[in-house]
């Protein structure tokens, strides 16, 4: 464990997370960074690969095809970058136990139509915002200046990604039944985070 440098205080809660991480979260990422960019390069596949699920289910719904075609290619360009670290650091390519994470999250997902779409992209939208504050945590805690200046350049992405998924949901539900869904799943969310998975993983 490194010194305790990250205070609560100092983690702001990103728009539509009901909790920011905690420090032992980004202490525990730095201590154990080789795994975590492992893990990384697994969350932008699984990020293409979801985005690409939603369209093979929705193939009808223009607007969400399209703009999940563009998230879809920009999680593969991201995979291809992280994949690059790896290389540069002599690191394989090698398998890794997914975090209860994603399995949990998506256990919430309601079935009669259209509450599954709109789960499926609420779900979607937390799991790119919790993306995007832990890899603003990665690139302002870092110690070496390149991969910090890489993670901020990806951080602008995922903030972007969880912006459309949140204005797709917003075509499929009114905005009160929305917001409060969008509540219930990040009150969840937070309370999966709240006990620390104890492998180093992205969202653990
Ligand atoms: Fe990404
Ligand atoms: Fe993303």
């Amino acid at each position: 464990m490194i010194n305790r440098v990250v205070a609560d205080s100092t983690i702001a809660t990103i728009k539509i997370l009901q909790q920011p991480s905690k420090p032992e979260w980004i202490e525990m990422a730095i201590a154990n960074f080789d795994t975590i960019l492992l893990d990384h390069s697994h969350c932008e596949r699984k990020a293409a690969g979801a985005a690409i699920n939603l369209m093979f289910r929705y193939p009808a719904h223009q607007k969400l095809v399209r703009q999940l075609t563009a998230i879809a290619q920009e999680e593969l360009s991201h995979f291809d970058q992280v994949n690059q670290w790896l290389e540069k650091r002599n690191l394989p390519l090698a398998a890794l136990n997914a975090p209860p994470y994603f399995a949990q999250l998506k256990s919430q997902v309601r079935h009669p139509e259209p509450d599954r779409l709109v789960d499926l992209l609420l779900v979607s939208a937390i799991i790119e915002a919790r993306s995007h504050e832990r890899l603003g945590l990665i690139a302002t805690y870092c110690p070496d200046a390149e991969l910090a200046k890489f993670y901020r350049s990806l951080m602008a992405s995922e903030a972007r990604h969880y912006g459309i998924y949140w204005l797709l949901a917003s075509e499929y539900s009114d905005r009160p039944a929305l917001e409060s869904r969008l509540t219930e799943l990040g009150e969840y969310e937070s309370s999966i985070l709240a006990t620390m998975h104890p492998e180093p993983r992205v969202h653990s």
